[in-house]
């Protein structure tokens, strides 16, 4: 194998500072409850496990099964450490506390979306988890303590269960891309400084919202397919996967911009997307990698949060892009 730096190898030559020990022994539970949901995922049919179930999640949304039993994978490998004050995930309203005999004075907060793109699951579309670390300011925290903008991430990652399964992540010094080895079990460094291209010719946007939103957005895609014959001069692609983070590690591979942008039927809850476990979370690597993220008008790693459930509208990927739609939002404002 052409691949020799493991994550811990990548750990313990790259991470300085007082949260060392604690980001290492955090990302191995992480690492391995990725590794639990990536095996959760593979049998899922022949587990029986690719329907939905009766409930919905606070958001309003029909659970499936690997909602759950993902959740619930997290949480399990997650709540040992002593590291971990408590955690908070789209898939449950309030805070998840750490259970009493487990609990250690924990400093740290996690956040997740245990299977972002869930509707994909049963049409075998790649999915994956996406997560979050900030620094609790209580030991036992509330849901007010989890509040913090996304400038405040000590980390932020997400795995990528595709073609093969993927981690990617970063701790505020770049963007680092490791691939699991089914047969020994460890992610390897594959992608090392990942950089998306400032540059590009593709768009991510879900299509069937087109007459829903806002002018700004309606006149860059309008520009896009008019292609060549329009004022882009270059000829446009489009993909949509629907699994938010299969199309960010596109763009993180091949540049691209990525929107879910507010419309008329998402103004009531704000955006389509989460900003504590989906939007943060990716702006944050999406920034480290030189690209940028807003919601048109303000830069998402900048919000200050109201609600761990909040959502927003979101615009990321390729800096030129991006930085054009900022400019058609700006030119709205002014009129
Ligand atoms: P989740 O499965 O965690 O609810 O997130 C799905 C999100 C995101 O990953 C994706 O980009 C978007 O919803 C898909 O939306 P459409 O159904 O409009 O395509
Ligand atoms: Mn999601
Ligand atoms: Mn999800």
């Amino acid at each position: 194998m052409a691949y020799h730096t493991t994550v811990k190898d990548f750990l313990a030559d790259h991470l300085q500072g007082p949260h060392k020990a604690a980001l290492t022994r955090m990302l191995d539970d992480i690492i391995n409850a990725c590794k639990k949901i990536a095996i959760a995922i593979d049998s899922g049919a022949l587990e029986g496990n690719m329907g939905s179930l009766a409930s919905e999640n606070i958001q309003g949304e029909v659970q499936k099964v690997l909602d759950v039993m993902t959740n619930n994978i997290f949480i399990e490998s997650n709540q040992r450490s002593g590291y971990i004050a408590a955690m908070a995930s789209e898939e449950v309203d309030n805070v998840i506390e750490i259970p009493e005999k487990l609990k250690k004075n924990g400093k740290y907060l996690l956040l997740f979306d245990p299977l972002d793109g869930s509707s994909n699951v049963n049409v075998n579309i790649s999915v994956g988890t996406i997560f979050s670390i900030l620094m609790s300011p209580s030991a036992n925290p509330i849901l007010a303590d989890f509040l913090q903008p996304g400038v405040s991430q000590l980390c932020a990652g997400y795995a990528l269960y595709g073609t093969s399964t993927m981690l990617v992540f970063t701790t505020g010094n770049g963007v680092s891309g490791f691939t699991l080895d089914i047969e020994s079990g460890e992610f390897y460094l594959t992608h090392p400084n990942m950089q998306i291209a400032t540059d590009t010719q593709e768009f991510a946007v879900n299509m069937s919202n087109y007459r829903f939103w806002q002018e700004p957005v309606q006149r860059y895609i309008d520009e896009c397919l008019q292609g060549e014959e329009g004022d882009r001069k270059k000829d446009f692609n489009m993909r949509w996967v629907a699994s938010m983070v299969a199309e960010m590690h596109r763009i993180l591979i091949r540049g691209g911009v990525f929107m879910y942008p507010i419309d008329s039927k998402l103004q009531t809850q704000g955006g389509k997307l989460r900003l504590m476990y989906e939007a943060n979370p990716i702006s944050y690597i999406v920034e480290q990698a030189g690209g940028l993220a807003t919601t048109g008008t303000q830069r998402i790693l900048e919000i200050v949060p109201t609600h761990i459930h909040q959502r927003v509208p979101v615009i990321m990927g390729s800096k030129s892009e991006v930085e054009r739609i900022i400019s058609y939002h700006q030119r709205k404002i002014r009129h």
